[in-house]
């Protein structure tokens, strides 16, 4: 089975290419199973219930989120209530959402998905892989497909992270970067892993956002409103191939999407019978 991580959708052209190519996408790709990555979807910063209730519209079968997650409090009701959607796992237990999800695939498999923060140069959260194991002890063991999303920040957290779970999970594939890392593969146990799957919204920016703001707050100090920038918009995501009757990856490799590609993608709605 094919499962795609779509990376961070940043702001409006993220949440466009996602809404637009995705149909097409399960398609040509032959996905099973579609995980996206939301944290930066609302004008670059959180995730708002409309915009995720667009993102599983076009056919994003599971949210994961980051340190941004709590940026709009109306996702408060969405994390308490849905079954699609996960907090990071070592966020503490007050803190709203679910910590692991099982999701169905088109071919039927159950997977579950786990979200998790890393530490370093981030804001301090509980221990990553003390979390990861609680969460997996409670995972059914007939779910045998399990896709980890590390948001974090340091290579050398997500390698260890990625090595620790080889032969436990299927995948550990980083967020939180916004660039693509060429270091995908599979581990000896069966893991397929990447530092960071790349950022899915505008690439003519600094991480998502204006070049020129973040270049004036940062040589002259003063403070400018970092909006979410317009250009070379692309979807970044890694496709992960899974054994569904054993749970470890086969293989393992980056995509991405231009807008470019737009048009060869997008199915459009069969024509009916002519009006009268
Ligand atoms: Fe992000
Ligand atoms: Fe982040």
């Amino acid at each position: 089975m094919r499962i795609l991580l779509i990376g961070d959708i940043v702001g409006k052209p993220g949440e466009r290419i996602v809404t637009r190519s995705l149909a097409g996408l399960r398609q040509r790709e032959r996905l099973d199973l579609v995980i996206a990555n939301a944290e930066n979807a609302a004008d670059g910063s959180g995730l708002s219930p409309s915009i995720y209730k667009k993102l599983i519209a076009a056919g994003v079968d599971g949210i994961t989120l980051g340190d941004h997650i709590y940026r709009r409090s109306e996702i408060r009701s969405v994390l308490e209530s849905a079954a699609n959607i996960v907090k990071p796992a070592n966020y503490p237990p007050a803190a709203p959402g679910r910590t692991w999800m099982v999701v169905a695939a088109a071919d039927g498999t159950q997977v579950a998905v786990v979200s998790l923060l890393g530490r370093v140069f981030m804001r301090p959260v509980d221990c990553p892989w003390q979390a990861i194991d609680r969460v997996l002890a409670g995972i059914p063991a007939e779910v045998k497909v399990r896709i980890v999303d590390f948001h974090a920040e340091a290579t050398s957290d997500k390698q260890l992270m990625g090595r620790y779970l080889d032969g436990r999970v299927s995948a550990v594939l980083g967020t939180h970067t916004h660039v693509a890392t060429a270091d995908e593969q599979v581990f000896p146990g069966g893991t397929a892993f990447q530092c960071d799957v790349g950022m899915t919204g505008p690439h003519h920016s600094i991480l998502g956002r204006r070049i020129d703001r973040i270049a004036e707050t940062t040589i002259t100090f003063q403070p400018t409103q970092f909006d979410v920038a317009t250009d070379d918009v692309r979807l970044s995501g890694t496709i992960v191939e899974v054994d569904a009757a054993t749970g470890q990856a086969t293989a393992v490799r980056r995509l991405v999407v231009r807008d470019s590609e737009l048009e060869s993608l997008e199915i459009k709605p069969a024509a009916g019978p002519p009006l009268m």
